[in-house]
């Protein structure tokens, strides 16, 4: 699919005629049969993103991700050299997984120089090579060095690590994330090291809250409490100034006035005292004259985009100097594990502070309200009561091209390489 920089006449979904205007199936999100497909078609061909580098500080750090979904965990190690790897975090020997503490079904993080298997003992060098057998000569013909770990592919941009679970994927990251992300390369993302992490177990389809987060139609309804008294009246007939799709890639801009623009008006106390809401602290912090890739459209009094990265990241790069990202990590054909995070530049004084941690708790009411609605959602949709007609409007051009992208992706899969 082309990239375009803006529609012409007629509606943004109408300008990108490959997605058409009809009604759409949520089928993909009830069906157990296409969630299988989808462990194989989706996520053991894309690239994922499964952190930051800020994760791996130093030499000999390292995290480790369950991605239940491609029924894997994965080790991912900043090595004794400095460069990022992965691993599938099974030993060699015979099959105990490596790194856990605790609970061998959770995820950990630490600092090693080496992996040691907790059952018996072998170990392995954090660029994957074997290194230690127990009672080595007891074996028969072992060479060591058949017994590497086996790696995960894995690459960095921007700062953000990805793997893909693919014997070998079909493209780079840089080629799969195309023009459109790989254009915030030099946002200062790199900066913002301040950083609060959530993480929920919701108990709908992973693309039902996907969906929740790339459309405003439903802002001025679901959210209407939360608008300040000034906003209220404007929200109804809301709608964003730019859309923009990039292969299977999509993003929405909004527009607004800075808030430190109109202090008087507010939802709570708090926000007045920290200076500080939903949509961040009001004043800015110095990040330069350019940032790289944002507000593509050019669009006036610009205050953040939503860049959708296939299949289940999303990063908000909020004009006043701070980023979100949410990633939708499913658990199973009606429940996933939702993990959201905010990036601040570091606060350098106690009322920075204040303000980045008033943006945190305002988060989290507005996320909790987008899901209070999907459990409802899901069982509704499981009830195949309605019709399998949904109609999206204009505003719901990336809902329709993230279903879109995903039915590709399947049917690829079915038909180049399984002949199905
Ligand atoms: S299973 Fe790891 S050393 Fe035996
Ligand atoms: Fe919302």
């Amino acid at each position: 699919m082309a990239l375009y920089p803006k529609p012409p006449e007629g509606s943004w979904t109408e300008h990108y005629a490959d997605v058409g205007t009809g009604v759409v199936s949520y089928e993909d999100c009830i069906s157990p049969e296409f969630y299988e497909v989808e462990r194989e078609a989706i996520f053991k061909r894309a690239w994922l993103n499964v952190g930051r580098v800020e994760d791996l500080p130093r030499k000999g750090t390292y995290f480790t991700r369950e991605i239940e979904v491609a029924k894997t965990s994965i080790i991912v190690v900043r090595d004794l050299e400095g460069q990022v790897r992965a691993f599938h975090n099974i030993c060699r020997h015979r099959g105990n997984k490596l790194m856990w503490n605790d609970f061998p079904r959770e995820e950990t993080k630490g600092s090693c120089r080496a992996f040691t298997c907790k059952y018996h003992g072998w170990r392995y060098a954090l660029d994957g090579s074997c290194t230690f057998v127990q009672q080595e000569s007891e074996f028969f013909n072992l060479d060591k060095t058949d017994y590497g770990l086996a790696p995960v592919h894995c690459e960095v941009w921007a700062g953000f690590v990805f793997v893909n679970l693919a014997q070998e994927p079909s493209q780079s990251l840089r080629e799969f994330l195309g023009p459109m992300i790989s254009a915030l390369d030099g946002y200062p993302f790199g900066r913002m090291t301040e950083r609060y992490d959530f993480r929920a177990d919701v108990n709908c389809n992973w693309k039902v809250f996907l969906d929740a987060f790339q459309e405003y139609y439903h802002v001025p309804v679901l959210h209407s409490q939360e608008a300040t008294p000034a906003a209220r009246p404007k929200m109804n007939g809301f709608e964003a100034p730019h859309y923009q799709l990039d292969g299977p890639h999509r993003m929405v801009s909004t527009s607004s006035v800075p808030r430190r623009l109109w202090p008087a008006d507010y939802q709570y106390p708090i926000e007045i005292a920290t200076r500080s809401g939903l949509f961040g602290p009001w004043d800015e912090p110095d990040l330069g004259e350019a940032l790289p890739g944002t507000n593509p459209g050019g669009v006036r009094k610009w205050s953040m985009d939503n860049f959708q990265i296939f299949p289940n990241t999303e990063i908000l790069i909020w004009a006043n100097g701070w980023y979100l990202t949410y990633r939708y990590w499913p658990t199973s054909y009606n429940t996933h594990r939702f993990d959201g995070t905010l990036f601040f530049p570091p606060a350098t004084t106690a009322s920075q502070r204040a303000a980045n941690e008033c943006a945190v708790v305002m988060f989290k009411e507005f996320a909790l309200q987008d899901a209070g609605t999907l459990v409802g959602t899901q069982r509704a949709l499981e009830s195949r009561a309605a019709r399998d007609d949904f109609p999206l409007n204009d505003q719901e051009l990336l809902v329709r091209h993230f279903h879109k992208s995903v039915a590709d992706w399947v049917e690829e899969y079915e038909h180049k390489i399984v002949g199905v």
